[in-house]
């Protein structure tokens, strides 16, 4: 058995084995692109060598080079699809066909795989230090297959987020959703509202030791991207085939911005950044024009900068109580001839759905949205209840990404969410027909960071159990076995620990009898304390 993850589609062991130590060349059909300079990166990394670029036009190339790794377009290759490749490993050498750059760049990831098992004597083959000969055909289950980081509850850095990126890379994941504003912080310049970052990006303390503590650290906390440092994320990701997705929290969630202009909620304030964790009472003012200005004039900043083709909008847990006791809410209800705040929020949501659509942009939002009535244009991201409403969706012809709770949000602790829980989700609803399936575009584990105060607290949540949601995402569920995932699960692991990234030891990850117990127990204190 070959250790990669995700673990491919088909994989056809044969006869004979490659030594990694032979591969020096890299071979290419037609210019040196920028896929094969990471290539070249990546792999050279792996095997600890220089090696060289050389185009398959070369005559050198042509009188028969061994030790290569060849990278070729092949416009007719349909089956393995845009994101897929045929990998085949023979004793001169590897090569990889593809349609696209992304499969080319995911057969690059499978090499990397296969190499460093090899230069470990783990490969997983008779001879544990060589890669086995083989052809592999993969491609994967979903588009969508994606993390999040919530980056206002912390601020992590451009290099903590490039970190991931090239971790998400290894693991052939491709949406990276970025959680960039709540109540306990803003954290992206906007130009035309310079107080977002002046205000709303700092706060006086935080919440230490769980959801239920009163305690609190005592220290200031801020941070939030400039435009040029969210440039830098979207190249790197980019260059990684990966889309950066943001979010820009909305009626809900929002104390960071009502602290920095307090006009925009129904009691005019005023607020502090919060510096606790919960659902807060005040949202923005759905009764005020002023309100859906501002929000426009922040997605107009947001579309110009991010090319994503989705923009999340928020959406969840926006408590109704101010909006009740509002004249301009309650004016606006009236006006409208809607019934009440559910239908309140789908007209404040379907307004910003069609501003984003103007801008030709599709609109995400948490499930919570659809309560009221909403647009089947956007995608929906399922986490908590109303799974009647995302079925409904998904049967009108919607689509959805799910991120169930109990499942994949990596914040919870192993007792609670161990790794197997992780790896035996299934995206697809048990009562979804299956003309339905495709409207599921995929899987997205957020990890949440109330608690997670530091980048290693962020690591040893996410991983390994970001690794079982990747191999979730590619990997038919006929392929899909726990226990074969956790002997392939060591290679990964001690790649993401060149990248300077710790994972949850197994013993940990997949915790057992009273260890279990009490890690279960916790989930009630949301304890900050770090597995180890
Ligand atoms: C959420 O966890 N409130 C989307
Ligand atoms: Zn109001």
């Amino acid at each position: 058995m070959i250790h990669v993850i995700p673990r491919p589609v088909l994989v056809h062991e044969l006869q004979g084995a490659l030594d990694p130590s032979s591969l020096g060349t890299i071979l290419v059909e037609g210019e040196v692109s920028s896929i094969n300079s990471l290539a070249r990166k990546f792999l050279e990394d792996i095997l600890e060598k220089e090696l060289c670029i050389l185009s398959m036009d070369d005559d050198l190339a042509k009188t028969g080079i061994e030790g290569y790794i060849m990278l070729s377009k092949d416009d007719n290759l349909a089956k393995t699809g845009n994101e897929g490749y045929i990998l085949d490993v023979k004793k001169e050498g590897v090569s990889i066909r593809a349609r696209d750059a992304r499969g080319l760049f995911y057969g690059v990831q499978t090499t990397r795989q296969l190499a460093w098992g090899a230069k470990n004597g783990i490969s997983g083959s008779e001879s544990p230090r060589n890669i086995p000969c083989v052809r592999i055909v993969d491609f994967p289950r979903f588009q969508w297959r994606g993390f999040m980081l919530d980056v206002s509850r912390h601020f992590f850095d451009v290099e903590t987020v490039k970190q991931l990126l090239d971790a998400m890379a290894l693991l052939k994941l491709n949406k990276f959703h970025l959680h960039l504003t709540d109540d306990q912080g803003w954290r992206i310049q906007v130009d035309r509202y310079p107080k977002l970052s002046t205000i709303g990006s700092n706060r006086e303390e935080s919440q230490t030791g769980g959801f239920l503590s009163r305690k609190s650290d005592g220290k200031p906390h801020g941070g939030f991207f400039t435009k040029g440092d969210i440039k830098e994320i979207l190249e790197h990701a980019s260059n990684r085939y990966i889309q950066v997705i943001p979010e820009i929290e909305m009626p809900g969630h929002c104390t960071a911005a009502l602290a920095s202009y307090p006009e925009l909620s129904c009691t005019g304030g005023p607020f502090k950044v919060a510096t606790t964790s919960g659902i807060k009472k005040d949202v923005y003012c759905a009764g005020k024009e002023k309100v859906y200005r501002f929000l426009e004039g922040v997605l107009d900043e947001i579309v110009a900068l991010f090319p994503s083709p989705v923009i999340h909008i928020g959406g969840d847990e926006a408590p109704r109580k101010r909006w009740k006791n509002c004249a301009d809410c309650q004016a606006m209800i009236e006006s409208k001839e809607l019934d009440n705040e559910d239908e309140l929020q789908a007209f404040f949501t379907s307004r910003m759905v069609e501003y984003l659509e103007s801008k030709g942009r599709k609109a995400m939002g948490w499930n919570e949205m659809l309560r009221g009535g909403f647009d089947k244009d956007a995608v929906v991201q399922y986490w908590l209840k109303d799974k009647k409403h995302v079925l409904n969706h998904l049967r009108h012809g919607g689509k959805a990404v799910m991120s169930h709770f109990f499942h994949v949000y990596l914040d919870y602790n192993h007792g609670v969410i161990p790794l197997s829980k992780t790896y035996e989700y299934d995206p697809i609803p048990k009562k979804l027909k299956k003309p339905w399936h495709g409207n599921v575009l995929g899987i997205e584990a957020p990890m949440w960071t109330e608690f997670a105060e530091d980048r290693h607290h962020v690591h040893v949540f996410v991983f390994p159990r970001l690794i079982a949601v990747a191999e979730n995402a590619w990997t038919p569920r006929s392929r899909k076995d726990f226990k074969s995932f956790t002997k392939r699960l060591s290679t990964v692991q001690e790649m993401l620990s060149r990248l300077g990234i710790e994972c949850t030891p197994l013993d940990l990850a997949e915790p057992k009898g009273l260890k279990k117990l009490l890690l279960k127990i916790k989930i009630y204190k949301q304890s900050s304390e770090l597995p180890s």
